[in-house]
């Protein structure tokens, strides 16, 4: 089930960021395709874990990335982050606990992503290309 779906908009410029970002889609579909065998299943739980330490490998590149170029927003940035982190890990300890998780939840990741993406992402995007730095930067 393919239920993030790519699209132009979401590029950046950015080579490593863009690929992080399709990467993080991927792994939301993956997620969504996961239920097909449960909801307390071993694939949930890795698809899980898989999102769970992707999404924290890629914010840290951003934040990384933003913090060399002086982001001003960088705090709001990250605040960003720690809220979705946050979500992440609570659905592993939920799902590991036998409590309830439902499909819909990559739903709302991938929702998030394409807000985070388009909102907040593009805010660091356009600054990076005021301050003149190329596009070959990740
Ligand atoms: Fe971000």
């Amino acid at each position: 089930m393919r239920i993030a779906l790519w699209e132009a908009r979401f590029e950046t410029g950015i080579p490593l960021i863009d690929d992080q970002h399709r990467a993080l889609f991927e792994a939301i579909n993956a997620l969504a395709e996961s239920f097909k065998a449960g909801q307390a299943s071993a694939q949930v739980k890795e698809s899980l874990d898989f999102l769970a330490h992707y999404t924290l490998e890629h914010f840290d590149s951003e934040e990384r990335h933003m913090r060399e170029m002086g982001y001003p927003k960088l705090q709001e940035h990250i605040q960003e982050h720690t809220q979705m982190l946050a979500r992440v890990q609570d659905l592993q300890v939920r799902q590991e606990g036998g409590f309830m998780v439902t499909a819909d939840v990559a739903l709302f990741f991938a929702d998030w992503l394409a807000h985070h993406i388009n909102e907040v992402d593009m805010g660091y995007v356009a600054f990076a290309r005021e301050s003149g730095e190329s596009s070959s930067q990740g």
